[in-house]
């Protein structure tokens, strides 16, 4: 059987990463999400949050798998027995910092492979840190991430300025 890990943050779970889950579910037999924490940013939602909001919006597709792991990624794909690593690239501005974690991978296990699918353009735009800064500042987020997310994003926003 053909897996792949799809790795990331997900704080939140955006349209494009659904696009991008829902394009790789059908290019390999078993795909697996990862929610993994990513030292250099801050999150809004907690890692079972997190899981939550993506077992949620891909619960339609029978071969799709979601977990969490604290700890490097090529660890735990080798854990799994999966040699290959899907991201998503929106953009050349993505490129660096994806090329740059690729090689690292490469470097910490050889038999890990790193592949890129194009975002789709509808998306290209969209990030976690984007939903999230237009969120606080009360603009519309409706038709960047799934219903359920604008649900927990708005409740967040919402714990935070009663709990100042
Ligand atoms: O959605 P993100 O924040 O761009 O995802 C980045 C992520 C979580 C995939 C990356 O930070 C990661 O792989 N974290 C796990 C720790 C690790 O393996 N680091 C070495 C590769 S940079």
């Amino acid at each position: 059987m053909v897996k792949a890990i799809y790795p990331g943050s997900f704080d939140p779970v955006t349209n494009g990463h659904l696009d991008i889950i829902d394009r790789a579910s059908k290019v390999f037999e078993h795909l697996i999400v990862a929610v993994l924490e990513n030292p250099r940013k801050d999150v809004m939602f907690s890692m079972s949050e997190r899981v939550q909001m993506l077992e949620n919006t891909t619960g339609c597709y029978d071969n799709v798998e979601v977990v969490c792991h604290q700890g490097l990624l090529v660890d735990f794909a080798q854990k799994l027995g999966v040699r290959i690593i899907i991201k998503g690239l929106r953009a050349i501005s993505d490129f660096e910092n994806e090329f740059q974690m690729a090689l690292v991978n490469r470097k910490l296990n050889y038999n890990v492979e790193t592949m890129f699918m194009v975002t789709n353009n509808m998306y290209s735009y969209v990030s976690s840190s984007i939903v999230k800064e237009v969120a606080s500042y009360g603009g519309d987020i409706r038709e960047l991430v799934p219903s359920q997310v604008y649900t927990m994003i708005k409740n967040k926003l919402f714990e935070r300025i009663h709990n100042k």
